[in-house]
């Protein structure tokens, strides 16, 4: 007994790993166990948001949670703005994000992501009596609402224009279809989880959906981390292998999303 316990202890790498998972079922008291602060801009349900009790929930954060778990980490998650996020990792203010992030050349630039662990795709919500939306194209001659800086910006302003004055910015998903619903824009463009889930619960004003496969490509959330964080990255990456191999993120998802 003695001697295989020994054998554990000596042969992890860092004394860290087999501590941590010895920590969630025995004693606390072994565990140097690190904790990375995650920001996430918890207004994007049901990715991220706060619950009655101003908790921060949804599937990104069970998703990392779990991911933590495997990686022998811990998480707390902080609330921070869409807007300034990314200056957040450079900053050394978070050491990851998790907030539905679509991983893109651009912003391979200055950070780095995980793999992949969601697929999404921009979606139309059009408001009440709006008949005439039938393709990404016919909002050429409507004014648009989009979050500031998100891939959804980014599609409208490849219609529109950068400085167009039909595109209407807002610094959450929830304000620019809050303008939706009161008529200040024809429509809004977002990632269709976030999309859908506001349009089903909000069904008083009427608002309806228009997917455009042809000309929206699927789009893969990562984790990101401060750019050359190799160390954290690789724990997050083992971590999102080990919860896609076990089977609780397919649970996680169908607790959010139903079978796939
Ligand atoms: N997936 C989109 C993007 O990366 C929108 C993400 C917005 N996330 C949020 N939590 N507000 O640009």
């Amino acid at each position: 007994m003695l001697l295989s316990a020994f054998a554990v202890v000596g042969c992890g790498k860092k004394a860290e790993e087999p501590a941590a998972s010895a920590a969630s079922e025995a004693a606390p008291a072994v565990a140097q166990v690190a904790e990375y602060v995650v920001g996430t801009d918890a207004s994007y349900a049901p990715f991220e948001f706060q619950n009655d009790q101003n908790q921060i929930v949804g599937f990104d954060i069970e998703v990392l949670s779990a991911v933590a778990d495997k990686g022998g980490f811990k998480v707390k998650f902080v609330n921070t703005p869409w807007e300034g996020m990314f200056a957040t990792l450079a900053q050394g203010d978070r050491d990851i994000l998790s907030s539905a992030i679509t991983i893109t050349d651009e912003r391979k630039q200055s950070m780095d992501f995980s793999e992949p662990y969601f697929e999404a795709r921009q979606l139309i919500a059009v408001g009440k009596g709006v008949t005439d939306v039938k393709t990404f194209q016919d909002l050429k001659s409507k004014k648009v609402a989009v979050q500031t800086g998100t891939t959804g910006d980014e599609v409208v302003q490849k219609l529109l224009g950068k400085t167009s004055s039909s595109i209407k910015r807002f610094e959450s998903m929830p304000l620019a279809l809050k303008e939706l619903e009161t008529g200040g824009v024809d429509a809004a463009v977002g990632d269709n989880g976030v999309v859908i889930n506001y349009v089903k619960n909000n069904p008083q004003h009427g608002m309806t959906t228009v997917e455009d496969l042809q000309s929206f490509a699927p789009e893969y959330y990562g984790f990101a981390v401060k750019k050359g964080n190799q160390e954290l990255l690789d724990k997050v990456n083992a971590g999102i292998k080990a919860i896609k191999a076990d089977g609780t993120y397919d649970q996680i998802f169908n607790k959010y999303f139903g079978t796939k």
